[in-house]
């Protein structure tokens, strides 16, 4: 159950991260509301509250099993090439590029994640 809620969530912040994204290309004002501010960090909050919760409760230390490190740095990029996207980027052409780096990042973690094999360590 733990598994599906965190997949859920992961797709939520994918297509939530996907939408702020055309809402900043578009300069929309969606962007100001509250809850399009609130709700992709409490997405993402329990989306890595359940991975973390997942990898105590299957006693998987980051540390020995490389792919779960590299999972989380992984994700740890995907926040900051989100977070440059929406917020640093200053021109379009550095919001698309943004965006196709955070895209990138996102699919090393979903092929993590599914083949559980370390891809860059
Ligand atoms: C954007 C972020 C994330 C995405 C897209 C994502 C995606 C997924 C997916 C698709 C699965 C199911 C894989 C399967 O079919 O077995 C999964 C499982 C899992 N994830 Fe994540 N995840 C994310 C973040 C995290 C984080 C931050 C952690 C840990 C700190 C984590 C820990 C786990 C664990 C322990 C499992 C279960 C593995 C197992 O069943 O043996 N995930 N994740």
């Amino acid at each position: 159950m733990f598994k599906h809620l965190h997949m859920t969530l992961a797709v939520i912040s994918i297509f939530l991260f996907t939408l702020r994204f055309i809402w900043t290309l578009m300069e929309s004002k969606q962007l100001s509301r509250k809850w399009v501010k609130i709700t992709p960090h409490v997405i993402d909050t329990l989306l890595f509250a359940l991975g973390v919760a997942m990898a105590v409760k299957l006693a998987i230390n980051p540390i020995e099993q490389l792919w779960l490190g590299e999972k989380i740095l992984a994700v740890i990029a995907y926040i900051f090439t989100g977070y440059f996207t929406l917020k640093l980027a200053r021109n379009r052409t550095m919001q698309i590029i943004g965006y196709l780096g955070a895209m990138g990042w996102i699919l090393l973690v979903v092929r993590i994640a599914m083949t559980k094999e370390n891809v860059l360590f």
